[in-house]
């Protein structure tokens, strides 16, 4: 069975964990400062394994020795925003505590696709590609799965239809200037502007942009964790079951979209490797303009970063 270490066992780790077991995709190791916690957070998930009959090793530990071997790292370690912060304000302080994960997993498994979730999210994947000396195939960042998801979910609710049948499309940096793209998203194949009334649209797209936010504010501490671990798993298993799947992640950008040296959400063929392919769309002006003020945000705050 392949492995996935995850550092960082709080509530986006260990849900990740979660997820991750219910698809019997790997072996698990949760990794934390915390004395005991990945431990116990581990032994408890194993501990589900003969109810939810799925035979998934999991291990949880302080050090990164167990974390040997490891096909794919995820790393969810770090300080989540507190209400009234951006995910920017926590730049370097994030940057250090992905720094150690990237080096001290990359010591133990050479060769291990790196997915990032710690914020803000562009610039850490910048830090985590650095500091390994890593191909741009092995390093990606979850997050437009997660604004897309968002996308999905309002427009469900909205038109009372299945989430199955409503694809949606965000791009560009995990900050509020991301670019959802509604010319690209449809309802069972109907593009969205068809079905929902301008200010509706209009609506989605600000709640949207804004879902990181809304849930930080709403649970006062910590951030978002069930929807950003469920992309995690989706990446994975996209990854190691080398599926070829389409889905928005942030990736480093070698001149796609007329980006360099950032990393920015566009949509990324995903499986055995990591990176396979950027799907380049045929942007109009106002959606090419809405995304170089998203790369510039990003690339103010990867600057910023003290490597
Ligand atoms: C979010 O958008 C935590 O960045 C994550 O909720």
């Amino acid at each position: 069975m392949p492995k996935i270490s995850i550092v960082g066992a709080g509530m986006t780790g260990a849900t990740t964990a979660h997820w991750l077991a219910e698809r019997e995709l790997a072996e698990l190791v949760l990794v934390d400062v915390v004395e005991g916690m990945p431990q116990g957070k581990a032994l408890d998930l194993l501990e589900a394994m003969p109810v939810i009959g799925k035979d998934v090793k999991v291990i949880g530990t302080n050090d990164y020795k167990p974390t040997e071997g490891s096909d794919l790292v995820v790393i969810t370690a770090g300080l989540p925003r507190k209400p009234g912060m951006s995910r920017d304000d926590l730049l370097n302080t994030n940057a250090d505590i992905v720094k150690k994960a990237t080096e001290e997993t990359l010591k133990h498994s050479p060769n291990a696709i790196y997915i990032i979730l710690t914020n803000p999210l562009d610039s850490m994947c910048y830090v985590a590609m650095k500091v390994g000396g890593l191909p741009r195939e092995r390093v990606i960042g979850q997050a437009g799965i997660l604004d897309s998801a968002r996308m999905r979910a309002f427009v469900a609710m909205e038109l009372g239809i299945s989430v199955e049948n409503i694809d949606c499309y965000v791009l560009g940096g995990h900050g509020d200037s991301m670019v959802p793209l509604t010319r690209h998203s449809n309802v069972a194949g109907v593009p969205l502007n068809e079905m929902l009334a301008a200010d509706k649209l209009a609506a989605i797209v600000d709640r949207t942009r804004k879902g990181g936010g809304e849930i930080v504010a709403l649970l006062k501490q910590g951030s978002a964790f069930y929807a950003p671990s469920a992309a995690i798993a989706q990446m994975s298993e996209a990854i190691l079951k080398d599926k070829n799947l389409v889905v928005p992640c942030a990736i480093y950008m070698q001149g796609e979209y007329g980006l360099k040296d950032i990393f920015f959400g566009v949509p990324a063929q995903l499986g055995k490797g990591g990176l396979k392919k950027v799907i380049e769309y045929k942007l109009n002006a106002e959606e090419q303009k809405m995304l170089e003020s998203s790369a510039a945000e990003v690339r103010e705050t990867t600057a910023a970063l003290k490597l």
